[in-house]
């Protein structure tokens, strides 16, 4: 089943954390959220897994990975895959 795109919160690098999400969620049920852009490289090479944590409250929250490297895009989203994201996002 496929988020609802119709209203979300833009992915924001420096900006959409999981405090500003929490805060947007506050804000409204609706929107589905993005994750700030999460560098495929920093989370496959550099154990940045921590990123990828987020609350319950969260969702529907869109997870967006940045990278230009399929085998790592695809890495990075079996990284994903073990956080119940309602969408990977490529970007
Ligand atoms: C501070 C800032 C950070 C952004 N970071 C990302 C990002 O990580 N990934 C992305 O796809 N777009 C990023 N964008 C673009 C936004 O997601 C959005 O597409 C853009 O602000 C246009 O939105 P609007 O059409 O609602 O004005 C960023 C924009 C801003 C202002």
């Amino acid at each position: 089943m496929f988020p609802d795109h119709r209203f979300c919160i833009a992915p924001m690098m420096q900006c959409t954390d999981t405090h500003n999400r929490r805060l947007h969620r506050r804000l409204t049920k609706n929107a589905l959220l993005y994750t700030e852009m999460i560098a495929v490289n920093a989370l496959v090479h550099g154990k940045q897994i921590n990123k990828l944590k987020f609350s319950n409250e969260e969702h529907p929250i869109a997870v967006q990975l940045g990278g230009s490297d399929p085998d790592l895009l695809a890495a990075a989203a079996i990284l994903c895959d073990r956080f119940n994201y309602d969408e990977i996002n490529l970007n």
